[in-house]
């Protein structure tokens, strides 16, 4: 159970937005009985990149962006309103947690409720979508399909909640015109303020990697974005597939990505090393990162102990300059789109926000006025 609220909390930013197709998603995870673990969780992602975060233990939603607080500037009570709706959601995921045991015959143990719901932009074809599904102790409970207006049940438990939620005409028009309008709409005011965050594209350094003199030499590339991006050994400038393993994709502390691949040379003479390369690419961007392999451009652990002073001294300085760099850059970033995000947004802003005003709902959560008779179970 455990796992996969992890999975459900850390996993989620591991799964690649493809270039033009932008999305907002909300997870809502109620537990009991996990130790340490907040009752309640509530997360927004743009792009899989986290937007907002609230918890059973802080009790407050709070941005987990620079240009998230810019959006919601001026406007405090989007935040007041958040927190509201994510209390009461709070409250009545515990309460269908105990509806739910029950229905299941359960006593005690650990449950876990989950809503997942959200929308997908294509920005080129204009294509939109809209999802909305509720699990139970990592089983599919039920989920609302768009297309028929209905939900559908797939195990007998949940018969009783279709049946609810089905002949709750208002509830299925609200959700319908969450997840194809108001979802919609705040998903394109996210991308514009956090284009220069979400659009962005950033090469990795690649270095070659080699534990011992026998292992494999692993190449590996490292803070790159967006996830969209493959790496490969070449013998002779052709993709090889034999003798190589290739490493997950994972998010590095600073949002980019990290991955490797390892080449098994065991079975290569010394002269053939100079056919093999690595080739880094990032799905949309030209220019490729090659790597030849060559003794001298790996970095091994086994060297003699001076280079490795040189190097962790050598680590260390550059680490220095990095901080100062990125100090510098930030500083400039926002200073540049403070200056840049003037009268852009405005539009947008503006007809979103009447739009919102008008429909009772402010934030983009969908948690409004249905409360508690839509969530519950
Ligand atoms: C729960 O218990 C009741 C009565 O003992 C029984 O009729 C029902 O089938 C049980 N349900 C499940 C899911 O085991
Ligand atoms: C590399 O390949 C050789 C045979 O080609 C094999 O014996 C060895 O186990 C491989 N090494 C690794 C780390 O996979």
């Amino acid at each position: 159970m455990k796992t996969l609220m992890f999975v459900v909390l850390l996993g989620i930013g591991l799964h690649g937005a493809a270039a033009v197709t932008h999305s907002l998603k909300y997870f809502f995870t109620g537990s009991s009985g996990v130790p340490n673990f907040p009752e309640f969780v509530a997360v927004g992602l743009v792009d899989e990149v986290q937007i907002d975060y609230y918890d059973s233990n802080t009790r407050r939603a709070e941005p987990k962006q620079d240009w998230m607080s810019r959006v919601t500037e001026g406007k405090a009570d989007y935040w007041e309103y958040s927190t509201q709706a994510s209390l009461g959601a709070q409250q009545t995921f515990k309460a269908n947690i105990e509806i739910l045991k029950q229905r299941f015959n359960q006593t005690g143990g650990v449950h876990i409720f989950q809503w997942m719901y959200g929308c997908e932009w294509d920005d080129e074809s204009d294509e939109v979508n809209g999802f909305m599904q509720y699990g139970y102790d990592g089983e599919d409970f039920i989920a609302f399909d768009l297309k028929t207006e209905t939900c559908i049940a797939p195990i007998p438990q949940a018969v009783i909640t279709k049946n609810k939620w089905d002949n709750d005409k208002a509830y299925i028009a609200q959700r319908k015109n969450y997840l194809t309008q108001i979802c919609i709409n705040w998903l394109k005011k996210y991308v514009d303020y956090g284009r220069s965050s979400l659009l962005r594209t950033e090469l990795p350094s690649v270095s070659l990697l080699q534990k011992t003199s026998s292992s494999p030499v692993s190449c590996h590339a490292t803070g790159f974005y967006p996830d969209s991006a493959t790496l490969i050994w070449r013998k002779d400038g052709e993709g090889i597939h034999e003798d190589v393993d290739h490493g997950e994709i994972l998010l590095n502390h600073d949002g980019s990505f990290q991955m490797s691949v390892d080449l098994n040379l065991s079975s290569v003479t010394p002269e053939d090393w100079r056919r093999y390369d690595c080739v880094f690419q990032l799905s949309g961007v030209k220019n490729n990162i090659v790597t030849k392999l060559d003794k001298s451009n790996i970095r091994t652990n086994w060297e003699k102990p001076v280079d490795t002073i040189i190097i962790i001294a050598t680590v260390f300085v550059l680490g220095l300059i990095l901080i100062v760099v990125v100090f510098a850059a930030v500083g400039f970033v926002a200073y540049k789109k403070k200056k840049d995000e003037g009268p852009k947004h405005k539009d947008l802003t503006a007809s979103a926000d009447t739009l919102m005003s008008k429909q009772g709902l402010y934030p983009s959560i969908l948690l409004s006025v249905c409360l508690p008779a839509c969530l519950s179970v």
